[in-house]
């Protein structure tokens, strides 16, 4: 819902950091009702006992008060320099949330935005010091801190009242994961209301904007911070690589606003469609230490989007090219262990990428190794540990002799990006055949301990072997096939360590008693002429999706799934059931099959399997530019939830988080049932893959309204399950006109209004409820929702054949002062022969909306509820017959 609506509800701290004379301040938190992706906060300084007549902000990014920059361009003043409580000295201060940015006034306050990377929720903080009249020695002034966290505001103010500094709340906005919102709003101003007066023109309104959430821990983000590894061919030192970013937006028909930025400068591209963008990256940032040498230098490549994107990076040279799916910054880590071939021709390479600045880096050398590394004039030898300390952008690169990276340790205090893998190398018999390697590496955090080890193409007609790398992430660890015997197939005795399997014909099942990461090694071919080496990291079985978008860009594409035996006949490739011809997997309950996909061609693809959400599967993406090259990499939807120290949490649809630490992600539907029989119902809730992709439109149905939040006793129905309108005109809640699509709908945000109606209330209750179905349509040609209201049209769309989850969202709409004295007063109301005027002048409506996708059995009765206006006209009808 975050789809712009901010909602802001939560809490506030304002801390005042220095003791001193009393200061009343309040703070506010709204959506700006021009634009809901901008959080209006407005700090006011009440009233003070001092003569303080100035409230400067300060930069919030910076931890200690006492350095503390002031932001001289962000100054309130007593105007009247009065000290009156009634004047108060505002600031207010507007900050995209999407952008993480302060549009006003132009960040001159100071805005620090964090987004908690594992709920997404943004905290914005700003600081402000209100300073004396006499002097700043004197000690008469204060700081402020202001936490707003949040979104999902339905458009009303929240505000703390004036207040001590010390007291004020905090106010919290959680961005949730679903993204259709149902408002009452104002007839004219459109306006959403918390509260309305009885008799008042209202409307409801659903607005949802499919592209504006950011979703859980995946390969598509809004940060990237990407690096180029050195691919000289061998006797071709000078380079002619080219360097591109290919960036796929995930939302189509949505705007998405793409950034690149350099030590060269920055560049920004928009699109409306999922197509690539595509940026040149000048070849001098590709890494050129010397074999033996690391160089630090500003050769990272940040990229960041408004909406997100999935990033691959392809470094291509004459005869050489390697190209990675990017992991986002939600996902990186501070510790890793590298991983790169080694034969002895073709050096080994990695790249530390610092996302923050002043980013400390250690990188230990596995005494193991022979050879040391030249840093900044300093000879580090095996065992040794190198210390350095990057800024945002600036880069370690290490090039390393004929031995592998393998092992090198890299641990940071803020989280990094690393690359690593093989200037130009060869792997296997025929050595004549060499290439570029390169993958961005995960954390050792993400790592997991079951995975399928597998044939890459192309297979059949070629002979080569597959290579393996396994590293262990801790010390002592037994990997085992998942055979009838379990075999062992080695232990590896301290972290870091490798092991290297070879796949000819069995695929099979490999299992970790401790986590470990696994790349794939492509060997030279031998007879097929295409698929030049290549590396890419095997993500484990927890981490695959229940859908995949992939670009296919190379003139020969081969994709590889693996699939649960019961699912393959179900994989569905851009909406089409495909038949696959498989073979099996070698495991402990013979789950999974392998098939390929020999050579789709270019476009952009989609996988998923049909009817489920919660069914997951692994396609590894492999291409070839022309005879010469080829490069590996992973579809977008790949999930990289830290694995370890699990700790239990409230799922939220498609949070893509273990829950419930069972080791799997996702895996039960909104449905109120125990789908993977654990004893739990609705622990760990995946989103429909519809509802993170793309829909195109909604059509509510079965709009309710209640006097209960239950909906149970007081409800009347204000359209039926067809859409359409219920009741006679003149009734309560009957609308002027048909839901349909409104006039302020853009290519970001829909709008669907239903007609006017006069806001009536029932008589037990002060609170008016709303709630709808929504049905979900996924192609702009579905009749269904192109009229809202159909007689005859029951029911989810057959072009959607997902099941679409519940749509479920509530959000309490706090009153503002006085009005919750009236609840009290509602008692007199509830007297059937309640005072029409007094009812009139004392009730306000207070709103709570609720989404469901399922509708509630309607069961009312014209006895159970009666109308304030209603009796207002009896009465007045009877004073008339009188
Ligand atoms: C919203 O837009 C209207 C019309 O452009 C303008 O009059 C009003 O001041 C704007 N409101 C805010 C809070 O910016
Ligand atoms: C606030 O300080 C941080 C850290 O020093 C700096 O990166 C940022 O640019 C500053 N913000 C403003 C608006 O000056
Ligand atoms: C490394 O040594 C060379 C030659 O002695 C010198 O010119 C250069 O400044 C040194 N670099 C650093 C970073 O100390
Ligand atoms: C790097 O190593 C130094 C020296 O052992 C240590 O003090 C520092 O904490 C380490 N830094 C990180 C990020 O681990
Ligand atoms: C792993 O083994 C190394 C070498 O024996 C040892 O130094 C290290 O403490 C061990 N790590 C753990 C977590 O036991
Ligand atoms: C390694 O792990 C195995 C199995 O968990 C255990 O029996 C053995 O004692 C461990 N060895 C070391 C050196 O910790
Ligand atoms: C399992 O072990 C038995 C006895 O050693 C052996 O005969 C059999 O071939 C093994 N099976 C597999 C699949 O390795
Ligand atoms: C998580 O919750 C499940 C079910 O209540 C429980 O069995 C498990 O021990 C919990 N795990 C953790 C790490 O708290
Ligand atoms: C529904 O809510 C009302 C008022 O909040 C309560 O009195 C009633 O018991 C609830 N009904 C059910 C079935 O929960
Ligand atoms: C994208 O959509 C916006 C809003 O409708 C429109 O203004 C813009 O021109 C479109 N951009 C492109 C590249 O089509």
């Amino acid at each position: 819902m975050f789809h712009g609506l901010l909602t802001i509800l939560l809490y506030t701290t304002l801390v005042p950091i220095m003791d001193g004379l009393s200061q009343e301040a309040s703070f506010t938190c709204a959506e700006d009702p021009n634009n809901s992706n901008v959080a209006v906060i407005t700090f006011s300084l009440l009233k003070h006992d001092d003569t303080v007549h100035w409230v400067y902000a300060y930069n919030a990014s910076t931890t200690s008060q006492a350095s503390a920059y002031k932001m001289t361009a962000c100054v309130a003043n007593d105007s009247a320099v009065n000290n009156s409580a009634t004047d108060p000295i505002q600031i207010i201060v507007k900050v995209d949330i999407i952008a993480s940015a302060q549009t006003s006034p132009a960040n001159s306050c100071g805005i620090h935005v964090e987004t908690d990377p594992s709920t997404s929720v943004k905290t914005i903080r700003l600081r402000f010091r209100s300073q004396g009249f006499v002097d700043v020695v004197t000690s008469t002034d204060k700081f402020y801190e202001i936490a707003c966290t949040s979104n999902n505001l339905q458009g009303q103010t929240v505000s703390t009242p004036g207040s001590k500094a010390s007291s004020l709340d905090v106010v919290i906005v959680n961005e949730p994961q679903r993204r259709t919102q149902l408002k009452v709003l104002e007839k004219t101003t459109r306006k959403p209301l918390t509260q309305v007066t009885l008799g008042q023109e209202i409307f409801l309104s659903f607005e949802y904007d499919p592209g504006s959430v950011t979703e859980g821990p995946d390969n598509y983000g809004t940060e990237f911070y990407i690096g180029f590894l050195g691919n000289d061919p061998p006797g071709n030192e000078a380079s002619t690589a080219t360097l591109k970013l290919l960036v796929y937006p995930r939302y189509s028909r949505v705007t998405t606003f793409i950034t690149v930025e350099t030590k060269s400068g920055t560049e920004t591209k928009s699109t409306n469609s999922t197509a690539a963008v595509e940026f040149t990256i000048p070849a001098n940032m590709m890494g050129c230490s010397n074999e033996g040498e690391a160089e630090i230098v500003e050769k990272g490549v940040h990229v960041s989007a408004t909406r997100e994107v999935g990033v691959v990076a392809i470094n291509s040279e004459t005869k050489s090219l390697g190209y990675y799916t990017a992991l986002p910054v939600d996902v990186l880590g501070t510790s890793y262990y590298a991983i790169s071939y080694s034969t002895s021709a073709g050096s080994s390479e990695m790249m530390v990428i610092a996302t923050e600045d002043n980013t400390r880096v250690n990188i230990t050398i596995p005494a193991s190794k022979f050879y040391s590394v030249k840093v900044l004039n300093s000879t580090y030898s095996p065992g040794n540990t190198v210390s350095i300390t990057l800024n945002k952008r600036y880069v370690f690169h290490l090039a390393q002799k004929s031995e592998s990276l393998t092992g090198y340790y890299i641990v940071a205090d803020k989280p990094v990006s690393v690359i690593s893998g093989n200037r130009v190398i060869a792997i296997g018999t025929n050595l004549s055949r060499a290439d570029h390697l390169v993958d961005q590496l995960l954390p050792t955090t993400s790592q997991g301990n079951h995975f399928i080890l597998f044939k890459a193409p192309p297979g059949v007609t070629d002979s080569r072997v597959t290579y393996y790398k396994v590293i262990a992430m801790e010390n002592n660890t037994t990997l085992t096939k998942g055979d009838s015997n379990r075999t062992v197939l080695g232990t590896l005795a301290q972290a870091g360590n490798e092991k290297e399997l070879q796949i000819t014909t069995e695929n099979y099942e490999l299992f970790a008693d401790k986590p470990i990461m696994v790349a794939q090694f492509l060997s030279s071919p031998i007879s097929e002429l295409k698929y030049d080496p290549a590396m890419t990291l095997i993500p484990s079985v927890k981490q695959w999706g229940n859908s995949y978008t992939f670009p296919a860009f190379d003139t020969g594409t081969g994709i590889v799934f693996v699939v649960k035996t019961s699912d393959l006949p179900k994989l569905v490739v851009n909406g089409n059931l495909v038949s696959l011809a498989s073979t099996a997997v070698t495991g402990p309950d013979n789950t999974y099959k392998y098939a390929v996909v020999p050579n789709i061609g270019t476009g952009t693809y989609s996988f998923k399997i049909n009817g489920s959400d919660t069914a997951v599967f692994l396609a590894v993406v492999y291409g070839y530019k022309d005879t010469e090259t080829g490069g590996v990499y992973l579809p977008f939807g790949y999930r990289y939830t830290k694995l370890t120290d699990c700790t239990n949490t409230t799922a939220i649809n498609g949070d893509l988080l273990d829950n419930d630490c069972d080791s799997l992600i996702d895996e039960e539907m909104v449905n109120g049932l125990d789908d993977d029989g654990d004893g739990l119902v609705d622990e760990d809730t995946v989103a429909s893959a519809r509802d993170n992709i793309d829909f195109m439109k909604i059509r509510p149905r079965n709009i309710q309204a209640s006097g209960t939040a239950n909906f149970t006793a007081l409800t009347k129905a204000i359209t039926g399950s067809n859409g359409c309108r219920q009741g006679t005109s003149g009734e309560p809640f009957y609308p002027a006109a048909e839901c349909a699509k409104s006039a302020v709908s853009t290519a970001d945000k829909v709008v669907i209004d239903c007609g006017l109606f006069e806001s009536v209330r029932f008589e037990e209750s002060n609170m008016i409820y709303f709630q709808a179905a929504l049905d979900y349509c996924f192609s702009s040609t579905d009749p269904l929702c192109a009229t809202i209201c159909q007689p005859g049209a029951i029911g989810k769309r057959a072009a959607n054949t997902d099941n679409v989850p519940t749509v479920n969202t509530s959000v309490l709409v706090t009153t503002t002062s006085g009005i919750s004295g009236n609840s009290n007063a509602d008692a007199s109301n509830s007297s059937p022969n309640v005072n029409p005027a007094q009812c009139i002048q004392n009730t306000y409506i207070l709103v709570i909306l609720i989404l469901v996708l399922i509708a509630l059995v309607l069961s009312f009765t014209s006895a159970v509820y009666f109308f304030c206006k209603f009796k207002r006209e009896r009465k007045k009808k009877e004073q008339y017959r009188s």
